[in-house]
């Protein structure tokens, strides 16, 4: 079996890498063999995570930037390539729109677009919508109780009515830990709401 999941959207700072980060650490204790696929030519999940980290990273970066100028369809075969043995592929893409987007959109059996609340979210997440051919699933990301975000939440999924939504994803310094030890959360503080999150997205993104 071979499954490829591409985590996008434009905007910078919304979680994609941690998304990609702590997904792949769930997916990797139900059992699954998953690579982690960097397609930013900026490096950020290469280089948020630890040398020999379990699951491994596939920097393609700065290849996939070469590839896209030639575009998405020749980038989309490359990457093809590049991922065509069997497991788990989780890509982290980088926060625009063009043809590295387009070429993991194009080889994933999945999307998914980790967003934050803010107003200006908003837009980003429609012009990213446009370049997916499949059904996205939208993750909420570092969510708080405060009022503020709840009612964001409200008003985002009703606007959005007609997507799937995941359960969010809360707003925590335990992710954030994590980060910068290089590890998913999962296999940094296994217990705990963090870890439960990123565990049931898993669950979201592959039903057992
Ligand atoms: N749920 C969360 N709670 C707390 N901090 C988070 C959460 N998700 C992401 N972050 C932090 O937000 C910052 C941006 O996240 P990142 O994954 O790099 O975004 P992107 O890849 O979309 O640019 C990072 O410092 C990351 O650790
Ligand atoms: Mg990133």
């Amino acid at each position: 079996m071979r499954r490829v999941v591409a985590v996008v959207g434009r905007k910078g700072g919304a979680g994609k890498t941690t998304t990609a980060l702590n997904l792949s650490g769930a997916l990797t204790e139900r059992g699954y063999d998953v690579t982690m696929v960097d397609l930013d030519p900026q490096s950020s999940l290469t280089r948020l995570v630890n040398k020999g980290s379990v699951p491994a990273v596939l920097e393609l970066g700065p290849q996939a930037e070469n590839r896209a100028a030639r575009g998405a369809a020749a980038a989309a075969s490359w990457l093809a390539a590049q991922i065509s043995d069997e497991g788990v592929y989780i890509i982290d893409t980088p926060p625009q729109l063009g043809a590295i987007l387009d070429a993991a959109v194009a080889v994933a059996d999945r999307v998914i677009l980790p967003t934050r609340l803010a107003q200006q979210d908003l837009d980003s997440l429609l012009d990213t919508l446009d370049h997916c051919r499949q059904r996205v699933l939208i993750v909420p990301n570092a969510v708080s109780r405060y009022k503020v975000h709840q009612t964001a939440l409200q008003s985002l999924r009703a606007a959005f009515n007609g997507q799937t939504w995941a359960k969010e994803i809360p707003e925590s310094v335990t992710i954030l830990e994590a980060c910068n030890a290089g590890l998913p959360v999962v296999m940094y503080k296994r217990r705990g709401a963090p870890a439960t999150a990123y565990r049931t997205l898993a669950q979201e993104v592959l039903p057992a």
